[in-house]
């Protein structure tokens, strides 16, 4: 099959997934990370979490829309067959429905990305609707929302009280009736991950929630061990931080002592005649 023939996944095929096989998917940020996760995910997240990933900052709250686009942008040439996942950003949606709808169709028209996620449950149902209606693609985000980080006070899992539940439980159903195809559930008890999942109609994508959702979700840089900290619900697959610094550290001893560059990495002059 030629490259121009492979079909993207799209966001009602991962909506058909309610209770198959499980949904895999991780986040990317750029070209090469997504062309090597392309072909064993079914989604590809550009996650707002490229603030504190890829440019260090303390919470995602100062990542820009133009941020999201330039990233999404490099996922979407890095790959050809996974759906492409943009987060909206803080600040770019929660205004009013149609500031969501200007923004999110930038997204689209910018990327050529298959859909949008943004973060909140019943107050953001309208806005949900509104996109879902206009040709927008809403994945949804409940549970722990870091985007709200400022007002929640901590990182910390929700819902590990039953007595807490009602209002993550009427987040996630208000989303998936407002017409979104999937939604993320982050950082709560796993009872209450297994609940939403088999309450809402919608593919649920677990990240520290439940071993049930329809789908999971983990940050690359988190599970290929390149982060310094991780939360507890991220299994390492990988411990790549040691073998990055082992190759720089191979490659400063052979610069210093001239073993590099050697022969092989130099160009003669041409032979002649
Ligand atoms: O920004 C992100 O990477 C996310 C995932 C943690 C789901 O929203």
């Amino acid at each position: 099959m030629a490259d121009t023939d492979i079909r993207r996944i799209t966001a009602p095929d991962i909506r058909a997934r309610k209770g198959g096989e499980p949904i895999v998917a991780l986040t990317s940020y750029h070209a090469h990370t997504a062309g090597l996760l392309d072909s064993h995910v079914d989604f590809i997240l550009v996650g707002d979490s490229l603030g504190m990933v890829m440019h260090g900052l303390e919470t995602t709250v100062p990542v820009t829309l133009d941020m999201m686009i330039l990233q999404g942008r490099a996922v979407m040439r890095g790959s050809k067959r996974a759906l492409i996942v943009v987060d909206m950003p803080f600040g770019s949606y929660e205004e009013s429905p149609e500031q969501a709808f200007r923004n999110s169709a930038r997204v689209l028209k910018e990327t050529h990305c298959g859909a949008v996620k943004l973060e909140g449950g019943v107050r953001m149902a309208e806005t949900v609707r509104f996109l879902s209606e206009r040709g927008v693609p809403v994945m949804g985000h409940v549970g722990l929302t870091p985007q709200s980080i400022n007002a929640l006070g901590s990182f910390r899992a929700r819902g590990r009280d039953e007595a807490e539940w009602a209002p993550f439980l009427d987040d996630a159903r208000a989303v998936a009736d407002a017409g979104a195809f999937a939604i993320v559930i982050e950082a709560v008890a796993e009872p209450l991950a297994r609940k939403i999942t088999a309450e809402v109609a919608i593919p649920t994508i677990g990240i520290g929630a439940s071993p049930a959702c329809d789908g999971q979700i983990l940050v690359l840089e988190d599970m290929l061990g390149l982060s310094p900290r991780v939360p507890k619900f991220v299994k390492r697959y990988g411990e790549l931080a040691g073998h990055i610094e082992a190759a720089v550290k191979a490659y400063a001893a052979d610069v210093r002592s001239r073993q590099f560059p050697g022969s092989a990495h130099v160009y003669q002059l041409k032979r002649k005649g």
